[in-house]
């Protein structure tokens, strides 16, 4: 983990790559960042070079043995610069500086919110990052680590806090990233009880057998058509303290399909392409109990994940079958290729039987979402209009897009019924995020509070932007970690 150190001379005498000024607008012109530095920024301004304006990012070198370079970026205008503007401009700033090989950089981040110092964290934890394990040495272009950042009268603490929130959305990105040739339900579990040994957590995971005398119906069927069995993963974080009658339990559920291929209704080619990370959202479970084991919350926390690869095959699940999820609900399989809320089924049983005060499952659920809200924005589906503000305004802390849907469309839940089954999976394609939502609450026991977030199109970036890297942004672990620690 980088170093972020507070300054403790001044900024005329700092020695080293890179000095970073971020300023708004209005600031431009009359920037008072010490000397020669303030000078330089509205010399820079008074030439048209540098105009504040959101995403503007320029470079100076110095040609002095003190600083080499000097890096102005504009954060806009001051009314609209909110947190999220500020991690996101800084986080780009700390990519070029690093892809341009400094490796220490003064932060004067200036006139700012309250959130700075775990933003600042935040960026500098994620802006190097780069899923480049399987590209030759000379090839890591987009990757790196900064060495040491160094920012004027800044909070030890929240500045960890915000590394600390980073690497965990760090972690999930590399498992989610990785391929289904590498990542299959026996070695995600195993990943997972790799993570438990290192970071003090318990760990227990259900074979096929195991899944079987639970009677973890609807997961086996999703994965039978794949030479990799399914699994149940579950991680548990105990807080060290003893328990007292504030003591909450939070239970965090995630889709851990390993590859959708779609099973026998076989995805065309475009669709298929990079359902690797149909297990997102387990790893971002995975991310938040590391997370969670490093800031040691009073809650205590669970993670469960069934594992899956939906895969065609002699032995698959087929349209037509009926199907018995733990809680004894029949389900007719009217597309093979809505299994998320299969799998999710029986973990959403298994997780109502732990009576948590909070229930908290994420999945890359539907196309239908990502159709509605863009690929930058996640859906949240709940009836508990508390949960619903706490994670809306966790989301928000962390600048990471989320927008509540309804879950109560009593015509779309008419559509849930089967003529042979007590459910079907599929229908309409209008309304496929609504109907899919309102399916997983038919496996939630009544009286739980819960919440279901579908980061369908979130879960990847085509292109980096912000603090995402291209590939898989691990959506949700830093929104799910504040929610945690707001507890
Ligand atoms: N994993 C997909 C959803 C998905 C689509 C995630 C695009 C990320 C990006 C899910 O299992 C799926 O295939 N859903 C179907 C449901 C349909 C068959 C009812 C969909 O959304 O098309
Ligand atoms: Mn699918
Ligand atoms: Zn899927």
């Amino acid at each position: 983990m980088t170093d972020i150190t507070a300054l403790s001379g001044s900024v005329e005498h700092w020695e080293g790559d890179a000095l970073l000024v971020l300023a708004r607008e209005e600031d431009c012109e009359k920037c008072d960042a010490p000397r020669p530095y303030g000078e330089y920024i509205r010399a820079l301004a008074k030439r048209g070079d540098f105009d504040g304006k959101k995403g503007s990012l320029v470079r100076v070198p110095l040609f002095q043995d003190r600083v080499k370079n000097l890096y102005a970026a504009g954060l806009g205008k001051a009314k609209e610069c909110a947190p999220a503007a500020l991690r996101d401009a800084l986080t780009t700033a700390l990519r070029k500086i690093g892809r341009e090989r400094n490796r220490s950089v003064l932060a004067l981040i200036g006139a700012a919110g309250t959130e700075t110092d775990v933003i600042l964290g935040e960026a500098v934890g994620l802006c190097g990052y780069a899923f480049d394990k399987y590209k030759k040495k000379e090839k890591k272009e987009d990757g790196f680590v900064l060495e040491r950042v160094f920012a004027e009268g800044i909070d030890a603490e929240k500045t960890s806090l915000g590394l600390t929130l980073a690497d965990a959305q760090r972690f999930a990105r590399d498992l989610a990233n990785e391929p289904g040739n590498v990542v299959n339900p026996r070695t995600l579990a195993d990943a997972a009880a790799r993570l438990a040994e290192e970071s003090r957590l318990t760990c227990e995971v259900w074979d096929e057998e195991r899944l079987e005398r639970e009677r973890m119906g609807a997961l086996l069927a999703v994965g039978q058509g794949s030479r990799t069995p399914p699994r149940l993963i579950h991680l548990t974080y105990v807080p060290e303290e003893a328990p007292t009658k504030s003591t909450k339990k939070v239970v965090l559920v995630g889709k851990g399909l390993t590859f959708d291929s779609g099973g026998l209704d076989l995805k065309p080619s475009d669709f298929m392409k990079t359902m690797k990370c149909d297990k997102s959202a387990a790893c971002c479970v995975l991310g938040a109990l590391k997370g969670v084991a490093a800031l040691k919350p009073r809650t205590e926390v669970h993670g469960i994940i069934p594992a899956a690869e939906n895969m065609p095959d002699g032995g698959a699940f087929r349209p037509d079958d009926i199907i018995r999820a733990r809680n004894g609900k029949t389900i007719e399989i009217d597309n093979t290729d809505a299994e998320g809320r299969l799998v999710l089924a029986d973990a959403l049983s298994l997780a109502s039987e732990m009576k948590p005060d909070v229930l908290i499952e994420l999945s890359t659920l539907t196309g239908a979402c990502a159709v509605a809200l863009g690929s930058w924005t996640a859906g949240l589906f709940t009836r508990d209009d508390g949960l619903c503000q706490a994670l809306l305004d966790a989301a928000k802390r962390r600048g990471e897009r989320l927008w509540r849907l309804p879950m109560d469309d009593e015509r779309i839940g008419e559509t849930l019924k089967s003529k042979v089954a007590d459910l079907v999976n599929g229908a309409s394609r209008y309304g496929g995020a609504i109907f899919a939502a309102m399916f997983l609450n038919e496996f939630v026991e009544k009286g739980v509070s819960w919440a279901h977030i579908d980061i369908a199109g979130a879960d990847f970036m085509k292109e980096e932007s912000g603090v995402y890297a291209q590939g898989a942004s691990a959506w949700g672990v830093r929104t799910c970690l504040d929610y945690i620690l707001s507890l």
